[in-house]
């Protein structure tokens, strides 16, 4: 019998999302229905809402997400009914030419669910990034949840899900930032502070968040920046001059970029050592162009990477970033800036807009 749950729609473009009754389908072969424990507010969730990903509306947001496995379909063996999972939108097909090349992190054709989740009246949704976890109850395919210890808190670890694993990939595996590294920011929200204690993981002795709202600085110092600079009185030659004045005069062996505009992404590429590397992990929206002196691309040289997801392969890294977590070696919780209910999204969006917090975390 498929479901009828709570579920939160963005229905369009720059509309108040809504909270609505969806209707869940018995999960049929490859699939299976989580029971959404917790959900992370994402900036992705706000750009689907803007219609900045695209105009597939109406879309079922949420996308960061732990949970227990409430029913499997036809040949599913990765999970069980009652497993802990974290969701994640990068469910490989180990077949694409990217698999094929053993680069699944790059997976050009990542598996969802086949069937649809739809409003009472049959209209389709569109899950945000394939998932659709503002719900108490979520259709996915299977290889789409990771299991992951579940002594683990899910507010916590369902953060993994998306943002947190966006930011700590961008430095540990897309920017492989190594011991010694110097390393800078730009946008230190939930991602950018990710990115920030990955470097510190990684063993970069220099970390410099950058973002205009000072309050997102101290977090980020907390969690492992040893430098910090406010850029809301500086123009882009002034970041730049800040960040090589930290680093020797040179600039950062790694800048990540984790707001995504054009003047953001200039900032990081001219504040890098030569033969240095930009990672772009925030996402422009489709409106942004960059203009840049090509002789400067090739006269800088290095590297000018994007980071999808951070690189990860939620199999590989999910398991191991739950297991330090639980050993005190990665600060998952101090994402946790907030718990709220289902009905205060657009609150949650407000928050994110005024730099109140890192994470909201919607428990079902
Ligand atoms: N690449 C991926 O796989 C991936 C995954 C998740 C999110 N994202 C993207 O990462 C970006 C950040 O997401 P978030 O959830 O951390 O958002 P957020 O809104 O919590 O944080 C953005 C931060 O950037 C700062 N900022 C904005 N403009 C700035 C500027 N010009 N200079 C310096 N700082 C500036 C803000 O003050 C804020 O602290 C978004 O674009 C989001 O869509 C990417
Ligand atoms: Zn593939
Ligand atoms: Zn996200």
């Amino acid at each position: 019998m498929p479901s009828t749950v709570t579920g939160v729609i963005a229905r369009s473009k720059g509309a108040p999302v809504e909270l609505v009754t969806i209707v869940v389908p018995d999960p049929g072969p490859g699939e299976a229905v989580v029971d959404i424990e917790t959900c992370g507010v994402c900036h992705t969730d706000y750009h689907y809402r803007e219609g900045g990903i695209s105009d597939d509306f109406p879309f079922l947001l949420g996308h960061e997400a732990a949970g227990r496995v409430s029913a499997i379909g036809e040949g599913v063996t990765n999970v069980a009914v009652g497993d802990f999972v974290v969701l994640n939108w990068r469910a490989v097909c180990g077949e694409c030419r990217a698999c094929v090349r053993a680069e699944p992190w790059y997976c050009f054709n990542t598996f969802n669910a086949t069937q649809k989740m739809t409003l009472e009246d049959g209209t389709e949704l569109s899950p945000a990034l394939g998932i659709g976890a503002f719900a108490d109850k979520t259709l996915v395919h299977a290889k789409q949840c990771t299991k992951v210890n579940p002594e683990a808190d899910p507010a916590a670890v369902g953060l993994l899900g998306c943002g947190i694993m966006a930011g700590l990939g961008a430095a540990m595996n897309t920017g492989n930032v190594g011991r010694g590294d110097s390393v800078a920011v730009i946008g230190c929200g939930g991602v950018g502070t990710a990115a920030v204690v990955g470097a510190a993981l990684a063993g970069a002795t220099t970390i410099i968040a950058i973002d205009r709202d000072p309050k997102k600085l101290v977090a980020a110092e907390k969690l492992g920046a040893t430098h910090v600079i406010d850029s809301s009185g500086l123009d882009e030659a002034g970041v730049v001059a800040a960040v090589q004045a930290l680093t020797n005069t040179f600039g950062a062996d790694v800048v990540i970029d984790a707001v995504g505009r054009p003047e953001t992404w200039r900032q990081a590429f001219y504040a890098r050592d030569l033969a240095g590397t930009v990672v772009l992990v925030g996402v422009p929206t489709p409106d942004m162009v960059l203009e840049i002196p090509l002789l400067d691309v090739f006269g800088r040289g290095g590297s000018l990477k994007s980071s999808w997801y951070g690189d990860c392969l939620p199999e590989r890294d999910f398991p191991m970033l739950t297991d330090l977590f639980l050993q005190g070696r990665l600060p998952l919780a101090e994402f946790v800036s907030e718990r709220i209910g289902i009905d205060a999204i657009e609150q949650a969006f407000a928050s994110m807009a005024s730099g109140d917090v890192l994470r909201s975390v919607v428990v079902l």
